[in-house]
């Protein structure tokens, strides 16, 4: 049976930072990824450019049962210190929006660099499938390429997304192994889809993109909404669907800019179609198909009152969505194992010596923008100090 000091299951972004740090310690680390190459996530993120960290990152932008646990790994590493990981590579980026930093080139050299920083240390294994797991003084793990033993295990097999380049409840499985409890996962920055009434009432809206504030309970988030056949998706729709409840709606300002009530007022003399009105501020194929829907008529022909409820409308239009469009969509996994049985400063269970869990499969989720990767990052690092 082969010794190390720490086994790593999970080759992703905050498996392969955590084997960095114990490698700087000194620790002999093994990482076993069942996927036939490390990193695929990293890969195809980002459209391929990885946004790799949110210059911005703060505890706000994360939804947990436990919203204070990200705070002490996000304090203990930073976006600026991944970012000066990324110039000490010479690898390029910019700032597309909002903080979010990308590669000017491609998401592998992100994965490059974690190679060539873990080299020295780590034993990579991969196509290596875990059989089981067991606990005395040490961990071991029976693999399909034999049985491995330490005395830390570090659970870094990411959510639930996108199963078909590798992710498995392999996570959730090993916590409840070992009496942790999990918070229930779900999709998370995910396309919503209508019910059958919505979908047949909205179709005529399909393709068309609106920039627009979109709100679920206190949360609201600026950007633009993609309205398709099925649903909506768009950044302002992944960011609220974090929030979405099954079966609940969401509110859209679709005038975040105006007062739609002046607006109206103002004009309400005017002889013409309110959605020729509408579309001086508004895409006009969104409209005439919205004003179809909601109020087909002349200006001048609405009543004070109506142009009222006309105006609440446009800055908290209500849609109903049935489902989100799953896993296979989904770029990340909300819930997880919960972080009340989890030291924030270490990730190490606090009912098992020795076992952590990083990255995803912990119940911490960033909003869109690069911040699902500080995470990994982060929770990666404060593991490597200890593990
Ligand atoms: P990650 O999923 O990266 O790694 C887990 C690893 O464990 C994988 O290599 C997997 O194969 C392996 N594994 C799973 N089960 C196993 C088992 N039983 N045995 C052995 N190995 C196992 N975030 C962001 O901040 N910026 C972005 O640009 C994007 N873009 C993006 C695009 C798309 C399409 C998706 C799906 C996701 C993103 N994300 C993102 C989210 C980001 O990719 C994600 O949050 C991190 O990769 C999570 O890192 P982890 O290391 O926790 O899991």
């Amino acid at each position: 049976m082969k010794e190390h000091d720490v086994i790593i299951i999970g080759a992703g972004a905050a498996g392969l930072m955590c084997a960095i740090e114990a490698g700087k310690r000194g620790r002999k680390v093994a990482i076993l990824e069942h996927n036939s190459s490390v990193g695929r996530k990293i890969a195809i993120s980002g459209g391929g450019r990885c946004n790799f960290t949110n210059s911005d990152t703060r505890p706000e932008n994360f939804l947990s049962a436990n919203p204070h646990f990200c705070k002490s790994a996000l304090a203990r590493y930073t976006p600026q210190d991944f970012i000066a990981l990324v110039k000490k590579h010479g690898i390029a980026f910019y700032e597309k929006k909002l903080g979010q930093l990308f590669c000017v080139e491609s998401s592998g050299q992100i994965i490059q660099m974690l190679l060539d920083e873990s080299a020295a240390g780590a034993e990579i294994k991969l196509n290596c499938t875990v059989k089981s797991v067991l606990k005395d003084e040490h961990f071991r793990v029976e693999t399909n390429q034999g049985a491995l033993r330490a005395k830390s295990l570090v659970i870094a097999t990411g959510g639930l997304s996108i199963p078909k380049i590798g992710a498995t409840d392999f996570g959730y499985r090993l916590a409840r192994q070992f009496g942790l409890k999990i918070i229930e996962p779900r999709p998370a920055l995910v396309p919503l889809r209508f019910g059958a009434g919505e979908a047949e009432k909205l179709t005529a809206l399909s393709g068309i993109a609106v920039d627009t504030i979109v709100r679920c309970g206190k949360a609201s988030f600026r950007e633009n909404v993609l309205i398709t056949h099925r649903g909506m998706s768009g950044p302002a729709i992944l960011q609220i669907s974090s929030y979405w409840q099954p079966n609940g709606g969401i509110g859209l300002d679709l005038l975040p800019d105006r007062d739609a009530r002046e607006l109206l007022l103002d004009a309400k003399s005017r002889k013409i179609e309110l959605a020729t009105f509408l579309g001086q501020y508004l895409p006009q194929r969104f409209a005439h198909a919205w004003c179809a829907l909601y109020a087909p008529t002349r200006l001048n022909q609405i009543s004070d009152k109506d142009l009222r409820l006309i105006s609440e409308q446009l800055h908290d239009w209500r849609v109903k969505f049935a489902s989100t469009e799953g896993y296979a969509k989904a770029e990340v996994t909300a819930g997880g194992v919960d972080t009340r049985a989890l030291s924030s400063q270490t990730m190490e269970a606090r009912s098992v010596r020795g076992l952590y869990f990083i990255g995803e499969v912990v119940d911490v989720t960033g909003w869109l923008g690069g911040y699902n990767f500080q995470w990994a990052w982060s929770s990666g690092f404060s593991a490597g100090q200890y593990c």
